[in-house]
């Protein structure tokens, strides 16, 4: 049977998986193949990636499931909510939401553009509800047989935030949150207020957060009180003319975008992470009580939320966590392809997710060509890790690109910019001469699994950069570039079985210098999507600073 999952609904993140006998062989957002950051078209790309991935027509595909329902329901709860006074009827609300309804319609959701693109299929369509596609992207991949499942979002057709029970393969729903009460929506109204990008630069306020000091009470927006949470959806919404007029009457004007941060920035900042925090321990306190399981899945956009998760492991959970990394909208492609499997009366697969390299991947051949186009002088290595070990323990910052590329929006040492994590100004180098990004924004350390315990306090399995933990005290001047300002690091620990190649840089580097950590980043510029093609990397390592590209079993300098 194979099944071919799609994220579509014009928002943002599109993407596309494919599924054969319940093992997951491919999955792709389609921003990395249309180089579009965040592409909210339909996946075409995407879908063909797969198609091609597993050597078939689309005629072969049984189902082809999509992580929405159809375009009527979403429509429906929210002229509910106009209608309840949830949400401000305003012409451009009531025009934006009446032309995304109708384009979808148009649309057939979906459906009608894979027919024009990809022809006539015997496969059956599905339009999964998005929350349950979220919850089973976690539950089906976390290797629990039983499970509180949380999902919290900006927010599916109708849910912001939903409880289900993972138990023998199936799952109860077991609570839901509607839209406009949503977490998530919480945080992205806040992101955009703060002068930055909503459903994209949420990492920005989390890591602004700890510069900030506590003080600023932001009650009439969130009632924490309220269990789990409330959130006061009209407030944020603004009126009509100005959606920040409730938030610049509390706390001062909105921040024009790329202007100076100030304290009252950072202390805003502080307190959305907070409270976001809280909210989500109460949600998962409520999940554990309902369903009286000792293991949590996390999925939605709002589990990309590391400091909390890293928090919700520390203080709440007293088993284990599986947090899906593509917990945002790509990752309901996952969940949507599994749910002919309930449909016919079986239980999910449910095979634990050990790594994310599930993207394309291109072989030393076509690298070499690459490099031949554009007459690139390059050398060959023998042993790629063990010279990125040198290059990287004298100073330099290089590209790292192998194997099959991440799926999800971390870099997790297939596309990855990494560099040396002992150096206090190696942070500002790569910001500065690299990422071109906000000063900020703390970079992730990659450890192997064994000597995570050596740097970190609390030393979880994190195998996805998806859980902030605490750096040693003592270890906190050893690798500065990759510790927080609070002392936090969001680490990816790294399996010698899983990939044994970045394990062995990470050991050599390790032998070099006494350290078993590298500091590791997306192969990306500012505002781009990750690299995914050969091309792709060669052209950002050249708009770069980065001093050397080892690229499949190659050696570039500068
Ligand atoms: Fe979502």
């Amino acid at each position: 049977m194979i099944s071919l999952g799609i994220n579509y609904t014009r928002m943002h993140d599109s993407s596309a998986c494919i599924v054969r006998d319940g093992e997951l062989l491919f999955a792709v957002a389609e921003e990395r193949l249309s180089r579009v950051k965040h592409d909210a078209r339909f996946p075409r790309n995407a879908i063909q990636a797969c198609l091609d991935f597993a050597r078939i027509s689309a005629k072969q595909l049984d189902d082809i499931c999509f992580g929405w329902p159809t375009a009527g329901p979403g429509f429906r709860h929210d002229l509910r909510c106009f209608a309840a006074g949830k949400m401000p009827v305003t012409s451009l609300n009531l025009i934006t939401t009446t032309m995304h309804f109708l384009s979808m319609w148009h649309q057939g959701s979906g459906a009608k553009l894979f027919l024009q693109q990809f022809g006539n299929v015997k496969a059956r369509m599905r339009f999964v509800d998005h929350h349950f596609a979220h919850a089973i992207s976690a539950y089906a991949f976390s290797g629990f047989s039983d499970a509180a499942v949380v999902v919290m979002d900006g927010r599916g057709a109708w849910e912001a935030t939903s409880i289900w029970h993972g138990h023998d393969g199936r799952l109860d729903p077991v609570f839901t949150i509607p839209f406009p009460d949503s977490v998530g929506f919480f945080y992205s109204e806040f992101t955009e207020y703060l002068g930055f990008q909503r459903n994209s630069d949420e990492w920005k306020v989390m890591g602004l957060a700890p510069f900030g000091q506590p003080g600023v009470d932001l009650r009439a927006f969130i009632d924490l009180k309220h269990q789990p949470y409330r959130v006061h959806s009209k407030r944020l919404f603004g009126s009509g003319s100005d959606p920040f007029s409730e938030m610049a009457a509390r706390l001062g004007p909105s921040r024009v975008t790329e202007s100076e941060i100030t304290d009252r920035h950072k202390n805003i900042a502080y307190a959305v992470q907070d409270a976001c925090e809280v909210a989500m321990m109460n949600v998962v306190r409520l999940a554990i009580e309902k369903t009286r399981s000792r293991n949590l899945c996390l999925a939605g956009g709002v589990a990309l939320n590391s400091k909390a998760n890293g928090k919700i492991l520390a203080s709440v959970l007293q088993g284990d966590i599986f947090v899906q990394p593509a917990a945002s909208d790509d990752g309901v492609a996952l969940g949507a392809a599994l749910v002919p499997y309930l449909d016919r009366g079986g239980p999910l697969p449910n095979k634990p997710m050990r790594h994310a390299y599930f993207g394309p991947s291109f072989d030393d051949d076509a690298i070499a060509s690459t490099l031949h186009t554009y007459k690139l002088r390059y050398s060959p290595l023998r042993d790629p890790a063990a010279t990125a070990a040198e290059l990287l323990s004298g100073g330099k910052i290089i590209g790292w690109y192998q194997g099959r590329m991440e799926f999800g929006p971390r870099a997790l040492g297939g596309r990855s910019i990494l560099a040396d994590p002992r150096d206090q100004e190696m942070n500002n180098r790569v910001n500065n001469a690299v990422k071109f990004r906000e000063w900020w924004r703390p970079f992730a350390p990659s450890l192997k699994k064994e000597s995570a315990r050596d740097f970190l306090e609390s030393a979880a399995d994190s195998p996805f950069m998806i859980l902030t933990a605490q750096v040693r005290p003592e270890k906190r001047k050893v690798i500065p570039a990759v510790t927080h300002v609070d002392g936090s690091a969001r680490p990816q620990t790294v399996e010698e079985k899983i990939n044994p190649l970045y394990w062995r840089l990470i050991d050599k580097f390790g032998q070099r210098t006494g350290v078993p950590v590298i500091l590791n980043t997306s192969f990306n510029l500012r505002g781009e999507a990750i690299v995914n093609t050969p091309t792709d990397a060669v052209r950002t390592f050249f708009s770069s600073g980065m001093d050397a590209l080892i690229i499949g079993s190659f050696l570039v300098e500068k």
